[in-house]
């Protein structure tokens, strides 16, 4: 593949910089459709900001805001983000769950090459799906996105949903101390595990926060996990709920229910009747409270429950004729020998290969070949002790059955396969490309839990 279209910033023209903030740039943000050559200016850069009072953390921002600037489409309009990069690091921009052709996907040395420091990238390409999506780096993950380079991506519906108002929630742990100075991303035994976990949880880069919804009506939450560990229990108890899409993807609404585990990268979009004003609702994760959202007066004649959400057009997997590829994810510890050798941590493999994220030739090796156009069902064991947030690229898959749970089938980017578990999936190999196929939890797919898949 050619890679083009990284462009060197002269200086700082093109990036308009507002003026400098007490203790660190800050950076304006160009809004939409003002230049014509972008829709957004999206700087990445440096930033101070209180996650623990008190204390500054000097966080990475995507326009000048950790968790990153919400970006909105429209669903089948073109997006088109001039990405800046103003870290210390090359970087690039993955867009979690666009289904969009490769050269856009952000993968470096396979989608195009990283952009340096001083550099600028045109990202440009049709939103085909309507939901909650959200975009990080694909590199350096776990220090990247631990910093705060997380955001999320909205696409709306063409025709009025029936949802007058929504919020969008962002979830985030950060790996900071009691005085807001990170800890580390990543520990090995930690890594070896579950994944490090943040020590600080917040929600839209706020701990605890209290969110005001208005009285009566039904509002649409979107609960992203942007986390690069955890998995939320989410629980909103004595509420009234009901999912209404799953992982950007429309699903039959059903009520939220006790606890819905969301992994990380998973998304989450309910209804939520907002009770009469005065009340308090806590968003929790199992035990822990997250949010509480606060209900105030509204002048508005109470909402309804708002009908399904128009489905995006996914192709139907042709389960009759689908040939079954068969991936075990596997601990792998004891294969470490690269450690001693100077190398990264390898403690997880998918079919006895571990990926070597140093190593710009994997995509190379795809672990699959799929023939474009055909059906295929993927067979997903864990055969560990932890949960992977199974996440592909490029594609949406059908989730099909489990031998641990029932499955309403529904489509999604993103699978928490639990401990043990083998669920099966399917998709239609209609976007070629070479795919990461990857554990979201940072630390397994910087540690081994990633391959490619071809579709050719
Ligand atoms: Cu959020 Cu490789 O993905
Ligand atoms: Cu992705
Ligand atoms: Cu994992």
């Amino acid at each position: 593949m050619n890679f083009t279209r990284r462009q060197i910033l002269a200086g700082l023209a093109g990036v308009s910089v507002l003026g400098l903030g007490a203790g660190g740039a800050r950076y304006w943000l160009g809004r939409p459709d003002e230049a014509k050559t972008h829709d957004y200016e999206l700087i990445a850069a440096p930033l101070d900001v209180e996650l623990v009072p008190g204390h500054r953390t000097f966080v990475w921002a995507y326009g000048g805001q950790a968790p990153g600037l919400e970006l909105r489409a429209r669903q089948g309009d073109w997006l088109r983000v001039r990405f800046v990069n103003h870290l210390p690091e090359p970087s690039t921009i993955h867009w979690h769950g666009i289904r969009l052709p490769l050269e856009m996907d952000g993968v470096p040395y396979v989608s195009q090459l990283p952009v340096l420091p001083g550099e600028y990238f045109d990202y440009r390409f049709r939103v085909p799906d309507a939901g909650s999506f959200w975009y990080h780096p694909h590199i350096a993950s776990g220090e990247q996105l631990g910093r705060g380079l997380v955001g999320p991506l909205i696409v709306e519906e063409r025709e009025p949903t029936g949802f007058r108002h929504e919020r969008t929630l962002t979830l985030k742990s950060w790996h900071v101390d009691a005085q807001g100075a990170f800890s580390a991303f990543s520990v090995p035994r930690e890594a070896a595990r579950g994944g490090t976990p943040g020590r600080l949880t917040t929600v839209n880069g706020e701990a605890v926060p209290t969110l005001e919804l208005p009285a009566g009506q039904i509002v649409r939450l979107r609960i992203l996990n942007l986390d690069n560990t955890l998995t939320y229990r989410l629980g909103l108890p004595d509420a009234e709920a009901r999912i209404y899409a799953l992982d950007g993807h429309p699903v039959a609404p059903r009520p939220l229910g006790e606890e819905y585990w969301l992994g990380p990268g998973m998304r989450l979009e309910l209804g939520l009747r907002v009770p009469a004003a005065g009340a308090e609702l806590s968003l929790r994760n199992g035990p822990l409270r997250l949010a509480t959202l606060k209900s105030v007066t509204s002048g508005e004649v109470s909402g309804d429950w708002p009908a399904a959400l128009p489905a995006n057009s996914l192709a139907e997997p042709d389960l009759a004729q689908a040939e079954t590829l068969r991936f075990n994810i596997e601990w792998a510890g004891a294969l470490s020998e690269s450690v001693t050798q100077g190398g990264g941590f390898k403690f997880w493999q998918i079919n006895g290969q571990a990926w070597d994220i140093g190593d710009r030739s994997c995509a190379e090796r795809p672990i699959a070949t799929l023939r474009q156009g055909r059906s295929y069902v993927f067979e997903l064991r864990n055969v560990s002790q932890y949960q992977h947030p199974i996440h592909l690229h490029g594609m949406a898959f059908k989730v099909l059955d489990s031998n641990r749970r029932t499955i309403v089938p529904y489509f999604t980017d993103t699978y928490l396969l639990g401990r043990n578990e083998t669920a099966r999936v399917a998709l239609v190999a209609d976007n070629p490309g070479v795919w990461m196929f990857h554990c979201h939890v940072v630390d397994h797919m910087e540690t081994g839990l990633m391959a490619a898949i071809k579709v050719a």
